[in-house]
């Protein structure tokens, strides 16, 4: 089956899952990233002209503030002109059809399409229709997949651990609702790490989420036993029908990451959660805030993982 990812050289024209992508592309990014954190870490912000005179469009119909803005910084520093579509205020609200707005910005000279949408597959549709020459990254689609949150998780991952082949990863929570965990899954698989645990209630979880490649487990206390890296999850409510919880204090009590809870892992195992954090119901303050979390190095992380991708799709050669 063809990804419709690559092109006809199995190179990389849009990012939007992580699902199918090869380990060698996966890791081209990690390593392209590796070249652009120096630039983003010093007293001045430094600019690469990498994409100069390209137009990045951000499109977001749904809330974001680390995707958007991390894609935002680091389109800036690769000399990228950003436009971000305040959608509340566009002509989508007066019934224009997502296909027609893009055309629009394509008549505008977008060059690549930043897309988060409450639409699994919208970035897909967006991806199919577009020319040739335009590029379309998914930040985030329905329950589907996040690609960069993924690649930025991964090479937050490599950057503490070394290696992916030794490790004993659990991602916690609301799997079921969660497009961060799925692309975690796949990336992780792809890249070869032995042990995936999920663990949630049965409530949180997809059905045959087996045939992912994970181990489940239902109880923290097996289930973070010796891991090396644990991936909180967000409790995704505006993704939940019905009551898929009992209570939020309930969740805490046998899901929300605690010291007493980390304890299980090992004692170098790093805390991760894609963010935004719900603070006292999946992580108390004292682990969020403490010696293993590793929270907001991903979010810098994010900038340079960004960097990379958008580097690739414009076909740039560092
Ligand atoms: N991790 C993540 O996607 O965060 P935002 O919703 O703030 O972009």
């Amino acid at each position: 089956m063809t990804n419709p990812q690559l092109n006809k050289n199995g190179e990389l024209q849009h990012l939007l899952t992580t699902e199918g992508l090869p380990a060698g592309i996966l890791l081209e990014i990690l390593d392209k990233a590796e070249t652009f954190v120096d630039i983003d870490d010093g007293p001045e912000i430094r600019k690469v002209p990498l994409l100069h005179g390209k137009s990045v469009f951000n499109v977001f119909f749904e809330n974001s503030t680390r995707t958007r803005t991390t894609f935002e910084i680091a389109a800036k520093r690769l000399s990228a002109d950003v436009v971000n579509l305040n959608i509340g205020s566009s002509s989508t609200s007066k019934g224009e059809t997502l296909l027609d707005t893009v055309d629009n910005l394509c008549a505008m000279h977008a060059d690549m399409f930043v897309v988060r949408h409450a639409q699994s597959g919208a970035s897909h549709f967006i991806a199919k229709h577009v020319a040739p020459n335009v590029h379309v990254i998914n930040a985030g689609d329905g329950r589907h997949a996040h690609p960069t949150q993924a690649l930025l998780d991964m090479y937050t991952i490599r950057h503490y651990k070394k290696y992916f082949h030794n490790l004993r990863v659990a991602i916690v929570g609301d799997v079921l609702h969660s497009r961060v965990a799925r692309s975690q899954i796949h990336a992780l698989t792809t890249l070869g790490v032995p042990e995936v645990r999920v663990i949630a209630p049965k409530t949180l979880l997809p059905t045959m989420v087996e045939n992912l490649g994970v181990q489940v487990y239902h109880d923290m206390t097996g289930g973070l036993q010796d891991v090396d890296v644990i991936m909180m999850l967000r409790l995704q409510n505006e993704r939940m029908q019905g009551a898929a919880l009992p209570s939020a204090q309930e969740y805490f009590k046998y899901y929300g990451l605690t010291e007493e809870k980390l304890a299980r892992a090992k004692p170098d195992a790093i805390v991760m959660h894609p963010g935004p954090m719900n603070r006292g119901i999946e992580i108390e303050s004292s682990v969020a805030d403490g010696k293993q979390s590793v929270i907001l190095p991903q979010v810098t992380f994010g900038i340079a993982v960004r960097m990379a991708v958008m580097s690739i799709l414009a076909g740039v050669k560092v």
